[in-house]
This record gives C-alpha cells, structure tokens and sequence, in this order.
C-alpha cells in the first residue's frame, strides 16, 4: 500500500518526506485555506515549494466548474512543476476535463468521489488516480468501505490503470480495513500517520530495555 500525506502544509511534507514513507500528496481548498496564501500567485508558489520539497506526485485542486476554465486553470497548475497531478472534482465537466487531460498527457486525480459507479467513469476517461471518500459515507451511516470494495472488483475486473486513492480517511481502523482490501494507496493527515507509528507498549518497551541496559553497562564505558 502507498501512503499519500493529505495536507497543504510545509512542515507537515518535510517531516513526512524524512520519514521516508512519503509516496505522493493530495490537497485541496480547505486544506489551502488553513495555511497562510495570499493569492493565486503565491498559492502556486506554495504548490511548487511542496513538489520540490518532496519529490514525489502532488494533487493540486482546481475550483473551476465550466470545462474552459477547468482546462486553463489544469494546464496552469501543470506547467508549474512536472509532479503536479490535477485534481478534479467529478461532476459532468469534470468528466470531459479528465478525457481532455488523458489526450493532453496531463495526470489528474478524480475526486470526491462517492459511488463505485463515478470511479468506474473517472477510469473510463483514463484517470491516472480515483478517490473515494471514505470517512464522509461512514458520517453520514453509509458504508465508505464497502463501496471502495466495490471499485476495486471493478477496477479488477476491467483492468483500469488508475489507482485508487481512498481519500477522506479518519481512523486507524479505515487503515487497517483498506489495507486488507487491498486498495492501491491511502492519503492521511499528518496526525493519523503518526498514530500509525505510535503504540503504547512500543514507549514502554523501549524504556524497560533502556533500564535493563544500564545495569549491564558500566559506568566509564561511555
Ligand atoms: C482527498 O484527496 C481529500 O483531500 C481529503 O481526503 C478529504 O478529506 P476530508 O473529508 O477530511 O475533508
């Protein structure tokens, strides 16, 4: 499995780039709006900054909705830095901008995805990456997982190339079940990628070894 960072934040790329684990990120509006960006100019810069910081692909947001524009506005994000994958939302512009970018050689990432069926669209296009939101279905009753397992079959069964990205994920347990699956990547916030490190019994292991090794070293040996 890929781990992907969900994020708009520097720090946050940098540590997660140390941690060697770092695959590819995604943003969006809302993350972008939490970080201090004063215009599109700077905004673009700051897209730049964490491809150049990382090194690896990075989802960038349109937030056009007529297909003109959602073009422009790609082909902009694009020229900024090879890595950037445009991410478009998938409604019916959506669509036909993801088969203009297939054609364009352009990669894009098909998101807010909530239906096997709009992931099976986005792959038809030739998305290079389809995201289901998983943790948004489980807070409204719905299944987030069940559908992810249905795009998988599909995308099994028809041999898409795009891989699935299984996007708005809020717990550890989400990991561990789409894992099982088998879903080609994961992206998580900064804190839930932590947490998979963390184990309580790992710190205090650790501190019992620490304690033991004392009484075998000797005092000068430093
Ligand atoms: C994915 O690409 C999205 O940026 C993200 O996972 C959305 O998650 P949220 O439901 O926490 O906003």
């Amino acid at each position: 499995m890929k781990i992907f960072l969900d994020s708009g934040n520097l720090e946050e790329v940098k540590k997660v780039k140390n941690l060697g684990v770092l695959k590819g990120i995604t943003t969006n509006p809302t993350l972008i709006a939490k970080e201090k960006i004063n215009g599109r100019k700077d905004f673009l810069n700051h897209i730049k900054n964490m491809c150049d910081i990382s090194q690896v692909p990075v989802s960038a947001e349109i937030v056009s909705l007529e297909l003109n524009s959602i073009i422009e506005e790609g082909e902009e994000l694009h020229s900024i830095h090879p890595n950037v994958v445009v991410k478009i939302p998938l409604n019916e512009s959506g669509l036909q901008a993801i088969h203009y970018f297939q054609q364009k050689n352009i990669a894009t990432n098909a998101t807010v995805i909530f239906s096997p069926l709009q992931g099976m669209l986005a792959a038809i296009n030739g998305a290079d990456y389809v995201s289901p939101y998983i943790g948004r279905l489980d807070d409204i009753g719905h299944n987030g997982l069940g559908q992810t397992k249905k795009l998988i079959t599909i995308f099994n069964n028809y041999q898409f190339k795009s891989e699935i990205i299984a996007a708005s994920v809020k717990t550890i347990f989400q990991i561990i079940n789409l894992s099982e699956l088998g879903v080609h990547i994961v992206t998580l916030p900064y804190t839930l990628i932590m947490e998979m490190l963390y184990h309580p019994l790992t710190d205090i292991g650790i501190e019992k070894f620490l304690k033991d090794w004392r009484s075998v070293e000797q005092p000068n040996e430093k």
